[in-house]
């Protein structure tokens, strides 16, 4: 007698154990195993003998019509989307509690609406009360955009198909909504996975464009099911740091357009405004000149995006000393503190480390190792840098400095910004490049060791702006 037995999924990777244990065995992590119940069911059987039916096949050269995408107008979020949503698309938006997902998405909405598009907005997670005071806010109340309270697939799907074919439709969150076929709770990965399946199949059928919102976990996964990445047409990523007003829309994963773009929105009193031309954004005036701060000169995307990195450096008699990094990833701090210890003898290993990316930026470039490098050493020497210099490079192991990708674009959005010197990695020798074609104006300083970087760092002070200039 076969008995309708139970299984664990792992909620952070998806695995399966018949039995309930404390760690996964697939990925290894601690209390995610999730019972499903009656989900072990019979075996796969096989095809069976029937035959199928033969499928045509299509060459690679035969006419395509291009999608037509529903321009949001909003254009930092049609960057990353890649000119605007698809009809019949899935996006899934993540981001931390409180980011602005809900809010961003209801101001695409009332855009949309005002447009004459039909809209939904169904959420699991606030009352319409909520949401309408939201909309006070945003002063975009007396715009069509429907709004549903629902948990339900089922109920979302019917009222969906009801009317007029709906244009975009918000689902906030995948992980408050539910499939009543299913035992296990609204969040787990069993649930999340089949809520999105038939709404990514209803948005298939039906064309509309749908947009799930997914929670973030504190380890930056989005809750649960990364197996959600997999099934949607795009992943954009809300993200930015509480106490900054910035936001930084990031997508990682897009069928219909470019990966890593950004859009730029900054968070205001009325909703989020879009931040066109945020070159400039992450460089505070105040404390340039500063011992441990140093200009990296970016790209994010398509766009060249210049910031400030800030390093403290102390002394300390402790075993293990402090390292506490923000807006850049820990491990890689970790390497430069290295690299610059064991190549140039700064004596880091014994001295509390902090780094912090101005503005609540999240740097991912390796190209911003050399920026990070100065800046340490310039507070480890307790020596300014000139404010009036940008840094970009990647460093190896062995204390070289590398050539990053897109050298003219940043140089070129430094000049504009009014910089006057670059610290940077010997060019690359180039097919067919015209020698000395643009950027002749910012002073180059070529950084082909580590250690030229703390030369540099040392006889290019604070106050030789001037100085280098006559
Ligand atoms: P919200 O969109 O609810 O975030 P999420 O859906 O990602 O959880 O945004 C919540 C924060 O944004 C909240 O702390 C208040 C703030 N906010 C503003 O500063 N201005 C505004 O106009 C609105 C609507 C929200
Ligand atoms: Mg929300």
């Amino acid at each position: 007698m076969a008995r309708n037995r139970s299984l664990y999924r792992c909620q952070s990777c998806g695995g399966t154990s018949p039995k309930w244990q404390g760690r996964c065995p697939h990925c290894g992590a601690w209390n995610t195993l999730e019972e499903e119940a009656g989900a072990a069911g019979a075996p796969p059987k096989g095809l069976g003998a029937r035959r199928g039916r033969v499928l045509d096949a299509c060459p690679l050269d035969a006419p395509i019509a291009n999608p037509t995408r529903i321009a949001t107008r909003i254009g930092e979020l049609d960057r990353p989307l890649g000119g605007g949503l698809v009809p019949g698309s899935a996006v899934l938006l993540g981001g931390d509690p409180g980011i602005g997902k809900s809010t961003l998405l209801l101001q695409v909405l009332a855009r949309l609406a005002a447009e004459g598009r039909r809209t939904v907005y169904v959420s699991g997670e606030e009352s319409p009360a909520q949401i309408q005071m939201r909309a006070r806010r945003l002063k975009v109340e007396k715009t069509p955009v429907a709004l549903i309270a629902a948990t339900d697939v089922r109920d979302i799907i019917t009222t969906l198909k009801e009317g007029q074919p709906v244009d975009v439709v918000v689902i906030d969150s995948i992980q408050t909504v539910h499939v009543d076929t299913l035992e296990s709770a609204p969040g787990t990965v069993s649930q999340v996975r089949s809520a999105a399946a038939e709404l990514i199949r209803h948005a298939k059928a039906s064309g509309t464009a749908i947009i799930l919102v997914g929670h973030v976990t504190k380890d930056g996964q989005l809750a649960g099911p990364r197996v959600l990445e997999h099934m949607v047409d795009a992943v954009l990523y809300f993200e930015g740091e509480r106490g900054h007003e910035y936001r930084i829309l990031r997508s990682v994963k897009n069928r219909f357009g470019a990966t890593d773009e950004i859009g730029v929105f900054q968070m205001t009193g009325g909703g989020l405004e879009e931040v066109v031309n945020p070159s400039a954004l992450f460089l505070p005036e105040d404390g340039r000149g500063a011992p441990g701060t140093a200009v990296f000169a970016g790209i994010e995307g398509s766009r060249p995006i210049l910031c400030e990195i800030q390093a403290l450096v102390a002394e300390t008699s402790a075993a293990n000393p402090r390292r506490a990094v923000v807006g850049w990833d820990a491990a890689r701090l970790a390497m430069i503190l290295a690299v610059l210890d064991a190549r140039c003898g700064l004596g880091l290993a014994r001295a509390d480390v902090y780094l912090n990316v101005a503005g609540g930026l999240r740097i991912r470039e390796p190209a911003a190792d050399l920026a990070v490098a100065a800046a340490l050493i310039s507070a480890a020497l307790g020596q300014p840098l000139d404010p009036g210099t940008v840094i970009f490079g990647e460093i190896s192991l062995a204390g070289g400095v590398r050539p990053v990708a897109r050298s003219d674009a940043r140089l070129k959005e430094a000049e504009k910004l009014g910089f006057r010197r670059a610290i940077l990695p010997a060019a690359p020798p180039r097919r067919g490049a015209k020698k000395g074609s643009s950027n002749g104006r910012l002073q180059r300083h070529v950084c082909r060791h580590v250690a030229d970087l703390v030369a540099l760092v040392e006889h290019l002070p604070g106050d030789a702006r001037t100085a280098a200039d006559g």
